[in-house]
């Protein structure tokens, strides 16, 4: 194992802060999860919490979320949606922003509806809303620097980091702030103009389009993203049918 990265402590982040989020900015070494940093906490929108590991970190539908200790980004951001949001759509606007955050180290990567953001084949980041009240934590994972020793194992989808998807060892800080401004204006588009003003970002990354899945109790081929986030299938027998939430499986006959 090499050496570790550089932490990301406040002195080294915040003067390559470019926008509100970050502001504050909570960094720690170790704790349970970055998501319970932030809950309930009163703080303002755009707070952000960071650790070089979570010895609790969570993942969605209950699994966990391993980290190799200074190799990843995991980070929450506290944001406060406008009442009535469709805070399910948040998993598809922070997906973008880390999406075109680490195409900064390579083209392309894709999104698997609704919340894993693949690079060259391999889940390199996840996303995790939590809500309660006027608040969602959105928390994500980012795996930067593990060696392929240092990715876990027996995930549902292989794992990536950037450094094995690129061969290039990146910068945690720099993608760390260009993350955070990415999410901060993709999120504002959001809530001015709703999804709608980030489809096509969106479709042109959707790794699921054209192919047979299962997913919510149903199957068909994967027609795109809709205006309101959910997935859109074509059934076999022509129909449309549009799904709101699931994991989805690829389907063996497709
Ligand atoms: C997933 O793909 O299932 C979502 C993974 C989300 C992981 C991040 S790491 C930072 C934040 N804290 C957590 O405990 N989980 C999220």
């Amino acid at each position: 194992m090499s050496s570790r990265d550089e932490p990301l402590t406040p002195a080294t982040v915040e003067p390559l802060l470019r926008g509100r989020f970050g502001r504050p900015y909570l960094w720690s070494e170790s704790c349970a999860s970055t998501q319970d940093v932030l809950r309930g906490s009163g703080l303002p929108e755009g707070a952000v919490a960071v650790s070089e590991h979570q010895t609790s970190g969570r993942g969605r539908e209950g699994r966990p979320w391993e980290d190799a200790p200074g190799r990843a980004l995991l980070l929450s951001v506290l944001l406060r949606p406008p009442a009535g949001s469709q805070i399910q759509e948040l998993s598809l606007v922070a997906g973008l922003a880390v999406a075109e955050t680490v195409e900064e180290a390579r083209d392309h990567a894709s999104l698997k509806w609704p919340n894993d953001v693949l690079l060259g084949g391999g889940k390199v980041a996840g996303i995790l809303l939590e809500a309660s009240g006027d608040e969602v934590v959105c928390g994500i994972g980012v795996n930067v620097s593990q060696t392929d020793a240092e990715l876990p194992v027996g995930t549902r989808l292989p794992a990536a980091s950037l450094l094995t998807a690129t061969g290039r060892k990146l910068d945690r800080a720099e993608l760390l702030a260009s993350l955070l401004v990415t999410l901060e204006h993709r999120y504002d588009a959001w809530r001015r103009r709703g999804l709608v003003s980030l489809l096509d970002e969106l479709e042109a990354r959707n790794a699921l389009r054209g192919h047979a899945v299962r997913v919510g109790g149903e199957a068909g081929t994967v027609v795109r993203i809709a205006v309101d986030g959910r997935l859109a299938l074509r059934r076999d027998d022509g129909t449309e049918v549009l799904v709101a939430s699931g994991e989805v499986e690829h389907d063996g006959r497709g």
